[in-house]
């Protein structure tokens, strides 16, 4: 492993690591920088340039997030410089876009707003001029107001390189550039999977989640991290909660494996079966050719009964079970051993997915 060596930062003598950007030197040492296109597990294409900072002897200011550390080098991050260059960017997103937070679901958890706050903008020097897009609506799941993209390109690299879906990507030129499938087509036509990446990586009000849309503000929402239901991957999630419902469900990139924050579309948008008024509740029985409501003890007894009456009659390989990639490995192991010890039979099996 190559030798740490020092540098300094606003006039702290830190110990770096060779390959190091300043930005990660800085924040291991619980120094600020602001970003807004940088994106923990993405490449960093410096694109927005909110985290200038001054290194001794560059002609320029220089991307935090891009520039890698060297021996020696001596860093400002809160230069009068820097701040007058990071108030200059963070008006100009400001004026290039419908940034209302009036009806904008992100209020309260918009890392713009945060800046604009941080830096005690009241407004921007320049005139505002939304690009006028159309509010993309065609989906059940993910709303996209490209008036509100600041066009960090978070969006494109967890699509490209997180998920490798390789949906999103930039068109147009200039002023006119914009993130979208290719052909410009709305996510619905494309072959978008709706993993919903996008969403938890859009730092504005640019792509959000459709049924979350008036459903509780942020500081109103409960986060409670628990394990996807569906598959046996195990994902880590945290479901929102507004007053005792699930209104969406967020990565939880903190928590680490075995997701590191990333979930498929099942986990991000199949919750709303928990609050399904056709949800079962109660295990159901036939009598009469009709389906009635049971308790779970009448529903062991006549299982049991029916694999008696079926094994003494047919013999133990007339039964098959099949097990669940819901459950646990314990689980699982448990059924098989009750299949073969019990029943008597080696017809066990289970579904790899859903
Ligand atoms: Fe460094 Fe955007 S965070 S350029």
């Amino acid at each position: 492993m190559d030798k740490k060596f020092l540098i300094t930062i606003d006039g702290k003598d830190i110990e770096a690591t060779p390959g190091q950007t300043i930005l990660e030197a800085a924040r291991e040492n619980g120094i600020y920088i602001p970003t807004l296109c940088h994106y923990e597990g993405t490449t960093n294409p410096g694109a927005c340039r909110v985290c200038v900072v001054e290194v001794e002897g560059a002609r320029t200011l220089v991307a935090s997030c891009c520039m890698p550390v060297s021996s020696g080098m001596i860093v400002k991050t809160d230069t009068k410089r820097v701040m007058a260059a990071r108030r200059l960017v963070v008006e100009l997103l400001w004026a290039s876009g419908d940034h209302n937070c009036l009806t904008c679901e992100k209020n309260g958890n918009c890392e713009l707003q945060d800046l604009i706050y941080e830096m005690e903008i009241e407004e921007p020097r320049f005139k505002i001029e939304s690009p006028g897009y159309e509010i993309e609506q065609t989906n059940s799941m993910i709303q996209r107001d490209l008036n509100k993209c600041i066009l960090c390109g978070r969006c494109v690299r967890v699509c490209n390189e997180i998920q490798v879906n390789e949906i999103l990507d930039f068109s147009m030129r200039g002023s006119r550039t914009k993130v979208g499938p290719a052909f410009d087509t709305d996510l619905i036509d494309s072959e978008c999977y709706f993993c919903g990446e996008c969403v938890d990586a859009c730092p504005v009000g640019a792509i959000t989640f459709k049924q979350a849309r008036f459903a509780g503000r942020p500081w109103d929402i409960e986060k409670v991290r628990t394990t996807c239901a569906y598959c046996g991957v195990g994902c880590q999630m945290d479901l929102n909660i507004y007053n005792g419902k699930i209104v969406k469900v967020t990565g939880n990139r903190e928590y680490g494996s075995p997701n590191r924050g990333s979930l498929c579309v099942k986990g991000r948008f199949g919750m709303d079966f928990i609050d399904n008024p056709d949800r079962l509740k109660t295990p159901l029985i036939r009598k009469d050719g009709e389906l009635k409501e049971a308790t779970w003890d009448e529903a062991y007894d006549f299982i049991v009964e029916k694999l008696r009456s079926i094994k003494e009659e047919y013999g133990a390989d007339s039964i098959m079970g099949f097990s669940s990639a819901k459950c646990t490995n314990e689980e699982n192991y448990l059924f098989q051993k009750f299949m073969r010890a019990v029943i008597g039979t080696n017809n066990v099996d289970h579904c790899a997915r859903l």
